[in-house]
């Protein structure tokens, strides 16, 4: 039976009226933008799988960190492609290693933009797994050590945010500890919580030079047919005294942010990631689709999902969009 009185028409007649009843808005401030940083001096290489993402040498790397931050984005991601790889990554916490200065020289010229240190293994070990081998089996506890030195060397080097991505347990305690006993107490940590085993970190990969040279990575990343398991992960996390949760990927999660959302009073970041990325940059570029509508809708729906902070290669797309 149609009720005559009530019409949800009536509050979409105008875009001023569609604007007062707006229930969730997308804003510059929620994007973080991952970068990859790499050796050498002015090098900005093109990554083939991520159209319009780039590698840059450390002095390229101030540059858009400066960009960024005059577009109103708050935050940088950074990743690292180190000068050498050994069996246990040690590069990944060597001082002149790419990351670490690219975090002093971005603090240092632009001091107001939060830097976020990405904290794994793979990026730095020869075998591409995201930690210390036993075999062919990651050693968990032997890992901590390592993640350890990585998340101090971050401090150290500027980093404000910890962001731990490799999925071994109990490795926001070890990092808290740590961070902690060397006086970063104000260092906070973004742990990837809820990290799928998920085919789309395939340009990533390319782009970061960091898949696993025999096997996968389904021993430490999560299930995608897992949800009440998320949930768990999340609830160790936070006891382990994580500042801010995060799922990853984001669009084929919504479902899991949502649920995370409802349940805990933190932070919720979602990683728009590589493969995501992809496709949408692909599709566009075939002409197949309204590159521009599909990214604002896409990261609406994180939001709208319960995204409070969104880790996006499209920021500075967006940005612009948002700005215009
Ligand atoms: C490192 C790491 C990965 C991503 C972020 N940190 C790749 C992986 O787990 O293989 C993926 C990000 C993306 O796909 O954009 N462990």
């Amino acid at each position: 039976m149609f009720d005559k009185k009530f019409r949800p028409r009536r509050l979409r007649i105008s875009e001023n009226i569609r604007a007062m009843v707006r229930e969730t808005n997308l804003s510059v401030k929620d994007f973080v933008y991952p970068i990859f940083v790499v050796p050498g001096e002015n090098v900005k290489e093109d990554i083939p799988t991520m159209p319009d993402c780039f590698r840059y040498s450390v002095d390229n790397a101030v540059e858009v960190a400066k960009k960024i931050s005059a577009l109103g984005i708050p935050a940088i991601e950074i990743f690292g492609l180190p000068e050498y790889k050994d069996e246990i990554g040690s590069s990944a916490w060597d001082m002149n290693s790419p990351v670490q200065r690219a975090m002093t020289a971005i603090k240092k010229a632009v001091p107001e933009l939060v830097i976020v240190g990405d904290v794994c293994l793979c990026q730095y070990t020869t075998h591409g797994h995201c930690g210390k081998l036993s075999g062919h089996y990651v050693d968990n506890d032997e890992t901590l050590k390592l993640l350890q030195k990585v998340a101090v060397s971050q401090a150290e080097a500027g980093a404000d945010i910890i962001a731990p991505s490799d999925m071994m347990d109990g490795r926001v305690a070890a990092i808290r500890d740590a961070l902690d006993e060397k006086n970063f107490s104000g260092v906070s940590i973004m742990s990837y919580a809820v990290k799928y085993a998920s085919g789309f970190y395939g340009p990533f990969r390319d782009a970061a030079n960091s898949a696993p040279q025999f096997g996968d990575r389904k021993q430490y990343q999560m299930d995608p047919a897992n949800a009440r398991e998320a949930l768990k992960e999340v609830e160790l996390d936070l006891a382990e005294g994580a500042d801010i949760i995060m799922i990853k990927p984001a669009l084929a999660y919504l479902d899991i942010v949502s649920q995370v959302r409802q349940k805990i009073n933190r932070p919720v970041a979602v990683y728009n990631v590589s493969g995501e990325y992809a496709m949408v940059k692909a599709a566009g570029k075939l002409g197949y689709i309204d590159e521009k509508r599909i990214i604002l809708e896409s990261l609406l729906s994180m939001k709208r999902a319960g995204a409070d902070i969104i880790i996006t290669y499209h920021a500075i797309d967006a940005a612009n969009y948002l700005n215009e």
